[in-house]
């Protein structure tokens, strides 16, 4: 069941994602790795969770995976992408691996957006991880482009037509 997350999640959302970093490790990726200030990574969940909607799939009472819906990020799209109704999801986690849980998540969250009639859903991680990105082409979604901006890893741009997908 998809659910809105509050102040008492909060704490589950750093903890995840400290776990994603040590299973990313695992990866043979560079994501989360290369000096990342934690304290700063941490801080900029908060700012997240403080302004936007974090939502989680629930399962017998438990939040075993969540995301954030957050604004569409400027330094990466267009004025006219920035203005088209969509949904722009971020901080997307899963408390275990391998059960489906955020690919259910992701899910509703497609259908939510379709229901609020917005023609996107977009999002974009982290450039060089191409597992990553197979993963959101095997759900449905179409690579754009990648952007190279000093300082931000997560520049692949990926997003989902709601009115040609179905
Ligand atoms: C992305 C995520 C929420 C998807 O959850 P899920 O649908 O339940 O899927 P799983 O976690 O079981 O992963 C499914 C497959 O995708 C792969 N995958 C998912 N995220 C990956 C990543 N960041 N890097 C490499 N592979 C990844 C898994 O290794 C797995 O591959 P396999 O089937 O060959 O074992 C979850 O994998 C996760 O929390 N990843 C770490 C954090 C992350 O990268 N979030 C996305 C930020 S844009």
């Amino acid at each position: 069941m998809l659910i809105e997350l509050d102040e008492s999640h909060r704490p589950l959302i750093h903890k995840v994602r400290d776990e994603a970093g040590e299973w990313l490790s695992t990866k043979g990726t560079d994501q989360y790795r290369g000096g990342l200030d934690m304290a700063q990574v941490h801080a900029n969940i908060d700012r997240d969770f403080d302004e936007y909607q974090f939502v989680g799939w629930l399962i017998g009472g438990r939040v075993v995976a969540m995301l954030a819906i957050i604004a569409p990020e400027a330094e990466f799209w267009a004025p006219e992408e920035l203005a088209e109704p969509q949904t722009y999801i971020s901080r997307f986690f899963v408390v275990e691996h391998g059960k489906g849980h955020g690919a259910d998540l992701l899910r509703a969250v497609i259908e939510q957006a379709r229901a609020q009639g917005k023609h996107w859903v977009r999002l974009n991680c982290w450039s060089t991880n191409t597992r990553l990105h197979d993963y959101y082409l095997a759900h449905g979604f179409e690579y754009v482009r990648t952007c190279n901006i000093p300082g931000r890893m997560s520049g692949a741009l990926f997003q989902m037509d709601l009115r040609s997908h179905s």
